[in-house]
């Protein structure tokens, strides 16, 4: 555990910065690289605790991996290559590592065993377990495989059509990659779009992929060809000082290269509909993804609603964006959001339970919350829960507060953002 006391700022945030790369898509350069049949150099790569889970479950396999400063370098051999790992494999907190490379495990020819920290052990695994048994995967875990440990024997998968009965980009991304080892046609169908970043990373490595409406392809009768990545910056990092500029009176940040895609944009979005000011600009694209600079400007913030088809496209932002909205006049409601209570914690609960007791008033519901503005934010002792994005918003929090806030444990926070706090002194000036 380490504790944090963080004390008030006194001064607008000012500036500009760059946040570290996404993390969704760093997991997926390593897994395709890796997959794939050649060098994969991919730069602004995320150098993180759970990024780290993915790479070394392909060392474990057999892959070699480069590490530089933020690049990462992948000589990939293809899925031929790979080979069973004398050792259990651990995906640490992980969920992206733990889903994404279920469906991988599955499609490998061999035996595996996984486990994952405290945290993740109590998440559940059957969302992409049960598909990948209905390919044709062995899996053995408590609860009939729905929690990790769990033991996999791969191969001989058959390609299914799968209704996705979760709002889930790592569901649909696990059901994909075991199309990739399949025999026939994978297809995943969504009633609400996720965040397509595999998709996009597949078509740029090759493979025989085609997304129509909400009907994704894939077929095994492609092998992947290694094709350089350019990591975008992590929208969901950005979102913390996003949320500090819309709330920290006379504030003006800039914020390069960050990840635009549409299925992840929905803070711009609904920051922008309470009242911010936001513009980008320098748009540009690579390896299908958009990217640009986002400037953000501090105006007074009106209450919201946010559900339906737009949660998915902020579903990380939720916690950070309640305290958006304690500082917003009226009320804000947020619902459909069920899948908060399934993350790294239960997001609704913790959320509305560490802001409230600092002075906020938010209302737990099933699917999401209530938040009444405006709230004076008091400061005092608050709890993450081993939560990363839990202990980045109660620091953003803090920069608001009227006295000092004390976070229980800011250690979490190396799981996706480990210069987190450089980065926040550099813009607060302090
Ligand atoms: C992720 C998908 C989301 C998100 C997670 C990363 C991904 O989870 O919350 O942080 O990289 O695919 P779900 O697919 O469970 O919604």
């Amino acid at each position: 555990m380490s504790e944090m006391a963080l004390t008030p700022i006194s001064s607008p945030i000012t500036g500009e910065m760059q946040v570290p790369g996404d993390k969704s898509i760093s997991h997926r350069s390593i897994i395709l690289g890796a997959l794939a049949n050649g060098t994969t150099t991919i730069t602004q790569f995320l150098t993180s605790e759970d990024t780290r889970r993915t790479i070394e479950a392909f060392r474990q396999m057999g892959t070699l991996i480069e590490e530089n400063e933020t690049s990462l370098i992948i000589h990939g051999k293809g899925t031929s290559s790979l080979l069973e790992p004398e050792e259990p494999i651990y995906f640490g907190n992980s969920g992206t590592t733990a889903r994404l490379m279920l469906g991988v495990l599955a499609g490998l020819p061999f035996f595996t065993s996984a486990y994952g920290d405290p945290h993740l052990t109590r998440r559940p695994m059957d969302r992409v377990v049960k598909p990948l048994s209905t390919m044709g995967g062995h899996f053995d875990g408590r609860n009939n495989g729905n929690y990790l440990p769990l033991a996999i024997r791969g191969g001989n998968l058959q390609g299914i059509h799968y209704r996705l009965p979760v709002k889930s980009a790592q569901v649909k991304s696990a059901v994909l990659l075991g199309g990739l080892f399949a025999t026939g046609t994978t297809e995943v169908i969504e009633e609400t779009p996720s965040r397509n970043h595999t998709e996009n990373m597949l078509r740029a490595f090759g493979a025989d992929i085609t997304a129509n409406g909400h009907s994704i392809q894939v077929s095994s009768d492609k092998s992947l060809t290694a094709a350089d990545v350019a990591v975008p910056g992590d929208i969901s990092s950005a979102a913390f000082f996003m949320v500090a500029a819309a709330i920290v009176p006379g504030s003006e940040l800039t914020l390069r290269r960050v990840g635009l895609n549409h299925s992840r944009t929905g803070i711009m979005d609904v920051l922008s509909s309470m009242g911010t000011e936001i513009h980008i600009t320098n748009k540009q694209t690579t390896g299908g993804e958009p990217l640009g600079d986002i400037t953000i400007r501090q105006r007074p913030l009106n209450g919201t609603v946010i559900e339906g088809d737009m949660i998915p496209r902020l579903i990380d932002e939720i916690p950070v964006l309640a305290l958006a909205a304690t500082q917003a006049d009226g009320e804000t409601k947020i619902r459909d959001a069920e899948e908060l209570r399934l993350k790294e914690t239960d997001r609704i609960k913790a959320t509305a339970d560490e802001l409230n007791r600092i002075g906020a008033s938010i209302r737990p519901t099933d699917d999401g919350m209530v938040i009444n503005g405006t709230s004076v934010l008091t400061g005092g002792r608050t709890i993450t829960y081993n939560d990363h994005r839990m202990a980045m918003m109660l620091a953003i929090a803090s920069l608001i507060a009227e006295e000092t806030l004390v976070i229980d444990d800011i250690s979490p926070i190396a799981i996706s953002y480990p210069d987190f706090f450089q980065h926040l002194r550099r813009i607060t000036h302090s």
